[in-house]
């Protein structure tokens, strides 16, 4: 990705460090993987195609109950049956969900790539795309929570610590590999090796989660992250392309008729009847009970739920009950530079 988009974006790859920078701002992580580079080259977007895009933490688990069930007008088996990841794969994670290209159309994707790096092939076909934004003080709240449960990012350090990184841009990391393989791998090889030799018939079994690891861990692969507000900034001069935007804080607000304006955006007739099913299916609290959607079959060494839940409060301004109010200042001033000069009308605003 980073050698195909050198010249369009200007990115630099150093090979003697464990991050790729653009722009000096966006970080993906190394792997040793030599398909890495690949991975989005070989994306043929068709024009029916569907891109939820996102920052993280604004909402990602919910378009993709959202948008399948519009799809399906409202039947939930899909939902139902195929976990989040799958039903709607995360396009950075291709390497582990395979066979792409044989999806039915019309399919549908997520990713957390800015702007800037689509690629060409993207800006050229012009998929569909629904852009969802969220109060960067809620996507910080959220995120720190998550960077405590996720065990595969780097430790957030403390509230204030991770707030600088998150305003600086660089405060979503991933683990380098080589900790990931200390973390993980090594004491499951131990703990199946152990296995092996004490009780040689249940103790192969116990290999089963590194399959789990090693998949898991290659479809981190090439994960973007970089500054919400350049990810804002981007995709909001995205003027070209073919974006629906909307925010977390108006499908909060009304479900019901943001439901029915992504319909609207994707040609899916809905009657008020499936309109309201698919509201029903997708408010917090029900949402929270499906499995397939709630982050329950991740195991718990790469996920603690116990932490902190992956649905964990669903609600708009938590951040109130986090940040101090040095900390929230800090924010707003923060904020007031760096949207300045952005037209657009945030709800949280
Ligand atoms: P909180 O941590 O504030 O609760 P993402 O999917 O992009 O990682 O975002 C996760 C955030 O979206 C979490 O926020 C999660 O609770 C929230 N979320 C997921 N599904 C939701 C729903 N149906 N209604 C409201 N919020 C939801």
């Amino acid at each position: 990705l980073v050698n195909y988009h050198s010249n369009h974006t200007g990115c630099r790859y150093d090979r003697r460090r464990p991050v790729y920078r653009v722009q000096g701002r966006i970080f993906i992580q190394k792997n040793s993987c030599p398909k890495e580079p690949e991975i989005l080259r070989g994306v043929l977007f068709r024009p029916d195609d569907i891109l939820i895009v996102t920052y993280p933490k604004s909402g990602t688990v919910w378009m993709q109950e959202i948008v399948p069930l519009i799809l399906s007008q409202g039947d939930p088996v899909v939902v139902d049956t195929v976990p989040n990841w799958d039903r709607v794969p995360w396009l950075e994670a291709r390497a582990y969900i395979q066979n792409l290209d044989q999806r039915p159309s019309p399919r549908v994707f997520i990713t957390h790539f800015q702007y800037n790096m689509m690629p060409t092939g993207f800006l050229k076909v012009k998929p569909r795309v629904i852009y969802v934004m969220r109060n960067p003080r809620d996507v910080f709240t959220s995120y720190l929570h998550f960077s405590r449960m996720a065990s595969y990012l780097v430790s957030p350090g403390t509230q204030t610590e991770f707030l600088n990184k998150f305003l600086d841009g660089k405060g979503i990391q991933y683990m380098d590999c080589l900790s990931i393989a200390f973390v993980h791998f090594y004491p499951l090889c131990l703990f199946s090796l152990l296995g092996l030799i004490f009780n040689p018939e249940t103790g192969i079994r116990r290999l089963w989660p590194l399959h789990i690891h090693i998949n898991f861990f290659s479809s981190l692969t090439l994960v973007i992250f970089g500054s919400w507000f350049d990810h804002v900034k981007g995709w909001l001069s995205a003027t070209e392309q073919h974006i629906m935007y909307i925010s977390y804080e108006e499908m909060i607000l009304d479900l019901e008729a943001s439901v029915t304006r992504m319909a609207q955006f994707l040609d899916t007739p809905l009657d008020s009847e499936m309109i309201r099913k698919i509201t029903d299916r997708c408010v917090f609290k029900n949402m929270k009970k499906n499995k397939m959607s709630n982050y329950s079959l991740m195991p718990s060494t790469m996920m603690d739920q116990n932490v902190s839940e992956f649905l964990r409060k669903g609600i708009a301004g938590d951040w109130k009950n986090h940040l101090t109010a040095a900390e929230a200042e800090n924010f707003d001033e923060f904020y007031r530079k760096q949207m300045k000069d952005v037209k657009y009308t945030f709800v949280w605003d």
